[in-house]
């Protein structure tokens, strides 16, 4: 089947680069003969057959903004087989005749069903700041998330050392500790508490009660959201070494702004080959970058990527704090 008209969604967290993902796959899409829709609200989007056109036009001024200009949903529909098959209704009804589905591990098994249950010639592209997927060393947003992170505990340091004090900042990265282990790196954190590994806190409270008399009284420990809360952390260090601690949860702050430089390269690499993926007919598949080369993977492995090994990263925290 020839494929005429490309149908885009953004689907799960919104990122910043998101939009210049968009610019790139609509731009270089019409450069080569296809028309494109953007399909509004992620795969709810989808389901209920909010179809709009877009053009050279409709992508014009979105590369410096963060979010998404199609807006993003997390469907809880699409993983149900009603779902799916109102979807696929939609894609006939618009004669969407491929589709691109930027997001992370849910909009990549949704497309992925979509592709092995229904054929519906799909590529995905690899949006999400966690960092967390199979087949890309990195994902579109992430490193503007790490930016902004590392902006406010920035910021936080300067409060923390002035008034002397323990914090503990929780970053976003659902059951990753890629953002946390990056921004601790960043930022000189004493400490980083990740999924990946198991935090000894007994030695954290050692340390600190120990510095504590050493005349070292500002700490900043980060924690991953699926690691631990900051808040009961926190609490725990309050109550294990009877110092004041403060806390912070950075939250959604960290999804949004302006893209950095990398993220915006690397949306717009990817939207160009998730176009030629499809202009060779070769669907099921996922783009990425490894050691900063294209690299395609099916949709069916590219998941998320699990127990990643930060020993060494953890090491050289330790050594320089
Ligand atoms: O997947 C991106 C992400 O920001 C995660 O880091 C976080 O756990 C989650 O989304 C938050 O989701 P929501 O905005 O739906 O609360």
């Amino acid at each position: 089947m020839q494929v005429k008209q490309i149908g885009l969604l953004t689907a799960g967290g919104d990122g910043p680069g998101m939009n210049a993902a968009i610019r790139s796959v609509v731009r270089c899409a019409l450069a080569q003969g296809f028309k494109v829709k953007g399909v509004l609200r992620g795969y709810d989007g989808l389901i209920k057959g909010e179809v709009v056109n877009l053009d050279h036009r409709s992508v014009a001024n979105i590369i410096n903004r963060g979010g998404t200009i199609l807006k993003t949903a997390r469907s809880k529909e699409i993983r149900t087989p009603a779902g799916l098959k109102k979807a696929v209704a939609t894609i006939r009804q618009h004669e969407l005749d491929a589709l691109i589905a930027i997001g992370g591990d849910g909009t990549y098994r949704a497309a992925n069903e979509l592709f092995t249950r229904f054929h519906i010639p799909i590529v995905g592209l690899p949006g999400t700041i966690d960092n967390d997927l199979v087949g890309t060393d990195q994902t579109v947003s992430s490193n503007t998330a790490i930016n902004t992170a590392i902006e406010s505990i920035d910021k936080i340091r300067d409060t923390a050392h002035s008034m002397e004090r323990i914090f503990v900042i929780e970053v976003m990265g659902n059951k990753s500790g890629f953002i946390a282990m990056q921004v601790a790196l960043a930022s000189g954190a004493e400490d980083v508490i990740i999924p990946e590994q198991k935090f000894n806190y007994a030695k954290l409270y050692q340390d600190m009660v120990e510095g504590n008399k050493k005349g070292k009284l500002s700490w900043m420990v980060i924690a991953a959201e699926g690691a631990a809360k900051a808040q009961d952390v926190a609490k725990r260090i309050t109550q294990a070494t009877g110092l004041e601690t403060r806390y912070v949860v950075l939250g959604h702050v960290q999804r949004g702004g302006t893209p950095v430089a990398s993220d915006r390269i690397l949306a717009t690499r990817l939207g160009a080959e998730a176009v030629q993926l499809i202009r060779k007919g070769k669907f099921g598949k996922a783009v990425g970058v490894l050691q900063n080369k294209i690299h395609i993977i099916d949709l069916a492995k590219a998941r998320r990527r699990e127990n990643l090994n930060y020993k060494e990263n953890y090491k050289l925290l330790k050594i320089l704090t």
